[in-house]
């Protein structure tokens, strides 16, 4: 094999890989998109088919792609040539994706650097302030300073190799992570509030709108909408269709047990958004009502700040306390889009990890400037296809996340669904005489459902249906 790196790295074993794949997989999408979405699609009835879908979907394309990484040994650049020489401008597509996010998944992570240090310093009251964040994003130097900083904490640890930097930084951060997430939780549950009107809110009425499906207004056109943001939300989440994973499968050892690691994931991840919908959606609701909650993707940098202030001297260290939380979650993610990248360069030009680290470092340091300058030097408005409003980060997102990740997707279906067929997954995932329990609904999956479920997602961010 030409490709065949002199020595592979590897995690140490499955608790190593499988922290460092949730670690990719628990980032902003779980603590800020995931309630934002459940809050505004019936609670209840997007929790449902969101797990539904999870076990199903979600298991289909993440299996799919760690076996891949497994078994070629390969980076996502070349991996995808390994199986099938015709199908390595795929792997290109799948590592284009991560280059693309990177750059302002630094940036957004730069705002959390900022929102930390301004609770951790005691001035967490003024992010509160109307137009704050406004002003912060406008501001010509301080998020680019705030980048580089996130940038830079991204770069030591993958500098650090698979099992020394990645996988040990995923093991003292996850832990913390669930541990922060777990007591705010438990403190949000419990809050009550008494607005200027008199009327009392409790954590527990807001839960209630999280997990009780509201029905009283579903028409086939919203149960289609929540499908189809669940899904979104579901590939976002796992960190699939842009080569992470199968990064990560390149690194694990063949003796692992490949679907009880990817249960473990599943759960992870799952249980982690469910928390973070237990912790922010009764928190909104107490201080701002149920109209709070329509806040939207504003949610975590304007309504929580505003929140933690209300909540009076206790919010200062409840907000320190999150946004650290939020700092870990986003961190191990970005450390996995960029080793994505990283392992491509690697395995493709035969490059040393600091020469490919540094390499995709300026260039992810380069876009963020650009993407940060979107907000004034640069500043522009687009109207997307699917009608949302854009800059350059938005235009970002919008391209990786919406197009070319259902693409990736949808030609990794066809490749193993019917070039190679679901059996090369299945003995991958078997080798070691491991059961894998949804055979017949994985090959149906794969073939069938899946792809036209993308097809149908790709159509939706076309603005076609
Ligand atoms: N899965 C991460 C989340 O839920 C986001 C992410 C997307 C991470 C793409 C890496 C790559 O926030």
């Amino acid at each position: 094999m030409e490709n065949e790196p002199k020595k592979r790295n590897s995690f140490t074993g499955s608790i190593g890989f499988v922290l460092a794949a949730a670690g990719s997989a628990v980032g902003l999408g779980n603590i800020w998109r995931f309630p934002y979405l459940a809050a505004r699609d019936g609670g209840g009835m997007f929790l449902l088919i969101y797990l539904v879908l999870a076990l199903t979907f979600g298991f289909t394309i993440l299996i799919t792609e760690v076996a891949i990484g497994r078994k070629t040994k390969q980076s996502p650049l070349t991996a995808y040539g390994e199986l099938s020489k015709k199908w390595k401008p795929l792997g290109i597509i799948a590592c284009i994706i991560p280059m693309m996010i990177m750059p302002y998944y630094c940036v957004i992570g730069g705002w959390v650097v900022k929102y930390f240090l301004a609770f951790l310093t005691g001035s967490g009251a003024e992010t509160a302030r109307d137009g704050y964040f406004g002003a912060f994003i406008t501001d010509t130097s301080s998020p680019i300073g705030m980048t580089i900083v996130f940038l830079f904490l991204t770069v030591i640890v993958v500098l650090g190799g698979v099992d020394k930097g990645i996988e040990k930084f995923s093991k003292i951060v996850m832990p913390a992570l669930v541990i922060l997430i777990v007591v705010i939780a438990i403190f949000a549950m419990n809050q009550s509030h008494e607005d200027a009107g008199g009327v009392t809110r409790t954590g527990m009425e807001g839960l209630k709108i999280l997990f009780i499906p509201d029905i009283s207004e579903l028409t086939v056109r919203s149960f289609f909408t929540t499908l189809m943001d669940a899904m979104g939300q579901l590939f976002y989440s796992l960190s699939v269709a842009m080569g992470i994973m199968i990064a990560y499968g390149s690194y694990m050892k063949d003796d692992t047990n490949l679907s009880r690691a990817i249960g473990e994931i599943e759960v992870f991840d799952t249980a982690i958004a469910v928390l973070a919908g237990i912790m922010i959606i009764p928190t909104v609701y107490v201080f701002m009502g149920k109209e709070g909650m329509q806040a939207g993707p504003g949610l975590m940098f304007v309504a929580l700040p505003k929140v933690f202030v209300q909540m009076g001297r206790i919010g200062g260290l409840i907000g320190c306390l999150f946004f650290a939380m939020v700092l870990f979650a986003a961190t191990t993610s970005a450390v996995s889009i960029l080793e994505a990248v990283v392992s491509s360069f690697m395995d493709q030009f035969h490059v040393s990890r600091k020469t490919a680290t540094m390499g995709e470092g300026v260039i992810a340091l380069i876009l963020g400037i650009i993407v940060c300058l979107g907000y004034n030097k640069l500043f522009f408005k687009i109207t997307l296809p699917n009608g949302a409003e854009a800059q350059i980060l938005d235009v970002m997102d919008y391209v990786s996340n919406n197009l070319l990740m259902p693409v990736v997707a949808i030609g990794t279906c066809i490749l193993i669904g019917w070039v190679m067929k679901p059996k090369t997954i299945i003995d991958e995932v078997t080798k070691n005489g491991e059961k894998f329990g949804r055979k017949f609904l994985y090959v149906g999956m794969i073939k069938f459902i899946a792809p036209v479920l993308l097809l149908v997602l790709l159509l939706e961010a076309l603005g076609v249906i």
